[in-house]
């Protein structure tokens, strides 16, 4: 069995939306089972993760970065990075924001750089922007990868109640479409042979 956690944050609730469809693609991979936590409930069980495959952090994107509460499990996470217990596991991440742009790609890239420190392996979205081609005709918030985020999922959402369409469906496919490519890689590094 491949175990992936999904460790993520939501103040209100739109974030979580986005993990959810990250964790039904990647469950929707035979052989994968997948822990599901709050940065919260994570940090308080940081020793926990030792025997997990990859993990996968999930934030929305609050003044540039990454929310207080994974950063505080970031922080916490000095305690494997002594043991070096996370070392060559597989990494992923993903954020929300109320901005198309908002500078989330700078809490990917506080979420890479945690996962270069850890010794681990990045998984990239593998997923070209739907909407840039010629022959994409359909609405812009459902295409896949519309917002181009390539080091991981990048999702939308109005500042109004999380909804089937806030954040957008496009980026719920996108979400979906991550879990599942991760699932598959965390499978393939776990059988793998050195
Ligand atoms: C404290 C705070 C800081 C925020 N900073 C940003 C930001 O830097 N860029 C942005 O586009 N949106 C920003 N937003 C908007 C949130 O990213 C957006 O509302 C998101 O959907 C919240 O996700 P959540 O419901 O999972 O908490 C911020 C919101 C809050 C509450």
């Amino acid at each position: 069995m491949t175990t992936i956690a999904i460790i993520y944050f939501s103040g209100y609730g739109h974030t979580k939306l986005v993990a959810e469809a990250v964790k039904e693609g990647a469950e929707s991979v035979d052989g994968v089972e997948v822990r599901f936590h709050t940065a919260e409930e994570a940090k308080d069980a940081i020793e926990s993760f030792g025997d997990v495959d990859g993990i996968i952090f999930g934030s929305p994107t609050y003044m540039g970065s990454v929310g207080a509460p994974m950063e505080a499990f970031f922080d916490a996470s000095s305690k494997p990075w002594f043991a070096q217990a996370w070392k060559d596991k597989l990494a992923g991440g993903f954020t929300n924001s109320g901005s198309p742009s908002g500078d989330k790609v700078l809490t990917l890239q506080r979420m890479a750089v945690l996962a270069a420190q850890q010794g681990m392996l990045w998984v990239s979205t593998g997923l070209q922007n739907e909407t840039a081609s010629p022959d994409y005709d359909g609405p812009l918030e459902q295409g896949i990868n519309r917002l181009g985020g390539y080091l991981g999922p990048m999702a939308q959402s109005e500042n109004k109640e999380p909804s089937p369409s806030n954040p957008p469906q496009g980026d719920i496919k996108t979400a979906r479409l991550y879990g599942e490519r991760f699932a598959k890689a965390a499978k393939r590094w776990g059988s793998g042979t050195l």
